[in-house]
């Protein structure tokens, strides 16, 4: 599937028939910033995807290949992003300093499941906040490519969430995992430093996207959680503490209806691009 995708990449084109227009230069800087954090986002995905995909290929050359492929797609979109960033009188900017560190220290890690889980938390983050973006900016024509490449995104990182849980179980029955309360204990620090981005966001971002502090924080927390409630072989547990302060409970999270984004079935739902309707997202 990640060949076929491969083949399709370049063919979709962000369209900029309709002038972007924003309600006010607020605004615009606002989705200036989302979209810088995007382009961050997707570049650390790239090259993190393309060091473990030289080093697998030794021990596993399909799986090696297959990061490889989605690595490509990570690229694809940073390229789309430095596009649409350039079209909006916006730039690739210098990270912030907590920014800088973050991606810092996750550049430096070397152990394969670090990495791998790491990335598995970013895109469920990733996916989590461009399907509430889509659902909070305004309604409005003049933000039509904005919509477009948010759908592009969502679309994409859906497929990525399941796609990282896969490298995570094919990496540790390759015998690369550590401990388990080694990645637990990477687990827990993830866990709460993303929902401590959702507050450093709303200062920048909010008045592009929209989204309310507390609702983002409890759809990281529902996500996060969710993920690996529902996927009991990879045994990670989400800090209740946190959970609770979020409204939410392992009972209640394991018990949701909704399939898991990880499932093979949200896995099959994404992955052919044609086929996958907006509504969906
Ligand atoms: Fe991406
Ligand atoms: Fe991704």
């Amino acid at each position: 599937m990640l060949r076929r995708r491969r083949e399709r990449l370049y063919e979709e084109k962000l369209d900029f028939s309709t002038p972007v227009a924003f309600a006010n230069e607020t605004e615009r800087e606002a989705c200036i910033a989302f979209f810088n954090a995007a382009f961050r986002a997707e570049e650390s995905g790239l090259t993190q995807a393309h060091t473990l995909a030289d080093d697998i290929a030794k021990l596993d050359p399909d799986l090696g290949e297959c990061l490889r492929l989605y690595g490509d797609e990570e690229g694809w979109h940073r390229e789309l992003l430095t596009e649409f960033l350039a079209h909006i009188g916006g730039e690739i900017r210098p990270m912030g300093p907590t920014t800088r560190t973050f991606y810092k220290l996750y550049g430096r890690a070397k152990r394969v499941d670090t990495i791998v889980l790491t990335n598995l938390m970013f895109e469920t983050i990733g996916s989590t906040t461009y399907r509430l973006a889509l659902r909070h900016v305004r309604q409005d024509p003049g933000l039509a490519a904005v919509r477009q490449m948010l759908t592009i995104l969502t679309r994409d990182e859906s497929f990525h969430v399941p796609l990282n849980v896969h490298f995570l179980r094919e990496c540790q029955r390759l015998g690369l995992g550590s401990h388990p309360r080694r990645q637990q204990a990477l687990y827990d620090v993830l866990f709460a430093a993303l929902l401590g981005s959702a507050y450093a966001s709303r200062r920048r971002a909010k008045a592009f996207d929209n989204i309310p502090f507390p609702t983002l924080a409890r759809a990281y927390a529902d996500h996060l959680g969710r993920l690996f409630l529902h996927e009991a072989d990879l045994r990670f547990s989400p800090p209740s503490p946190l959970l609770w302060m979020m409204g939410l409970t392992k009972t209640g999270l394991r018990q949701s209806e909704h399939p898991s984004v990880v499932s093979l079935e949200a896995a099959e739902a994404a992955v052919d691009r044609d086929q996958v309707s907006v509504t969906a997202l």
